[in-house]
């Protein structure tokens, strides 16, 4: 007896607990480059979590499916944390749920049926979106047990390349509901991106296309707050989640003040719900997490010296040594591609990495075995418990793998 997991270098492992910048298999720590898929911005078990876990209890939280007061506490401090861009919250469990909804509600707004995604981004296992984008950017369906009808409403761009976009958008740009896009995408973190997003941001604007950005991983974990935010954006929609709840399995979509109107003026209302969406103790531990992190900024400015730290540190040992790899990163997420050609979006790193499966599974494997957990997707992430020490511990090993499968 099993239970189903992702295949992966890794799908052997079983953590049994975990504290500060270690997961624990069986006895053994081992340095975490995932912290629960960028959710533990805080580290492991932080003591931040503990006094909430410690507060739920004395205040005596229970699960509340019906509307209650930290629910509404956390609308309001998501409203000042981004600055009253948002007008209205929907709480949610998952990232793919907020994903789902957001959709949603664009489809109802626009009344029009056809989805654009951008090549890279990764939205959740649903399956509207498990598809990848062909040679020709048409969609390929990546799973089975999809039904077929999805790509016939979708579209897919390349994340980076405006001109290619453009074609593909102005072919058919009176037919789109929205454009979603991971506005810095755990497949290539780079600071290359605004650029890019402000030509979306332009399209939409003059094509009244709805514009969302999932930023369930960027979101509270940018320094600024959100990308949107940062390079100063206007989506008309936006998703957050991971790091936001601390831990919490919760998820937000935020929509800002136009489209709030636009969807209080529907006709029919566009319908919602959930048993565990805006429940009391998800609330409450997304809310004091947030409340945290917002007083408590310099955690994420030390996070992100410390990324850019290590990045450095690897790519001017890559150069020097000619390696085929390079070190990408955004605020405090990192990804190595191996490869050290400079790119701009995931389809270029595909194809460059395309003969390199064998070895990228041989560096997890030797990082593995000292004692560093590196996420099979690839996505790393650092936290406030990465210490200095780790990450000199994280830059000889990283250098050290590189150097034995990527001369
Ligand atoms: C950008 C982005 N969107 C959506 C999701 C889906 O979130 P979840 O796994 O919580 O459903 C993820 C998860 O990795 C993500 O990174």
């Amino acid at each position: 007896m099993n239970y189903l997991l992702n295949e992966g270098y890794e799908s052997n492992i079983k953590v049994s607990k975990a504290l500060g910048s270690k997961i624990y298999i069986g006895k053994k720590p081992y340095e975490d480059l995932s912290y629960g898929a960028g959710t533990l911005l805080l580290g492991h078990n932080s003591k931040v979590y503990k006094n909430i876990i410690n507060n739920l209890k004395s205040k005596k939280i229970s699960n509340y499916a019906a509307p209650n007061i930290y629910a509404e506490r956390l609308s309001k401090v998501l409203y000042n944390y981004f600055d009253g861009y948002f007008k209205k919250f929907l709480f949610c469990s998952t990232g793919s749920e907020a994903v789902l909804k957001s959709i949603r509600i664009a489809k109802a707004i626009s009344k029009k049926d056809l989805i654009v995604t951008v090549s890279g981004s990764w939205h959740g296992s649903l399956d509207q979106f498990l598809f990848f984008p062909s040679k020709s950017m048409r969609p390929e369906c990546m799973s089975s047990g999809i039904s077929k009808f999805y790509n016939n409403n979708l579209k897919i761009i390349p994340y980076n390349d405006i001109n290619k976009s453009n074609k593909i958008l102005k072919k058919f740009k009176s037919k789109i509901a929205a454009i979603i896009i991971e506005p810095i995408q755990g497949c290539l973190p780079t600071e290359n991106a605004k650029k890019y997003l402000l030509y979306l941001q332009k399209f939409c604007d003059k094509n009244k296309i709805i514009l969302i950005f999932d930023e369930t991983i960027t979101g509270v974990r940018t320094y600024e707050g959100s990308v949107h935010k940062k390079f100063k954006l206007s989506p008309s929609i936006s998703i957050f989640g991971k790091c936001i709840g601390g831990g919490a399995p919760i998820s937000v979509v935020g929509v800002n003040k136009k489209f709030s109107k636009k969807l209080l003026d529907l006709k029919k209302r566009v319908y919602f719900g959930g048993t565990f969406s805006a429940n009391s103790t998800s609330a409450f531990i997304c809310y004091e997490t947030i409340n945290f992190i917002k007083n408590n900024k310099k955690i994420i400015k030390n996070v992100n010296l410390k990324t850019n730290y290590v990045k450095k540190e690897i790519n001017a040992f890559l150069k020097k040594n000619n390696l085929n790899a390079k070190v990408y990163s955004f605020e405090s997420m990192l990804r190595i591609v191996f490869s050290n050609e400079e790119i701009i979006n995931r389809t270029q790193r595909d194809f460059l990495e395309k003969k390199q499966d064998l070895n990228i599974i041989k560096f997890k494997k030797f990082l593995f075995k000292n004692n560093i957990y590196y996420p099979s997707n690839g996505v790393l992430f650092l936290s406030k418990d990465t210490s200095l020490i780790n990450c000199k511990h994280l830059i000889s090993k990283i250098c050290l793998g590189l150097t034995k499968y990527f001369k």
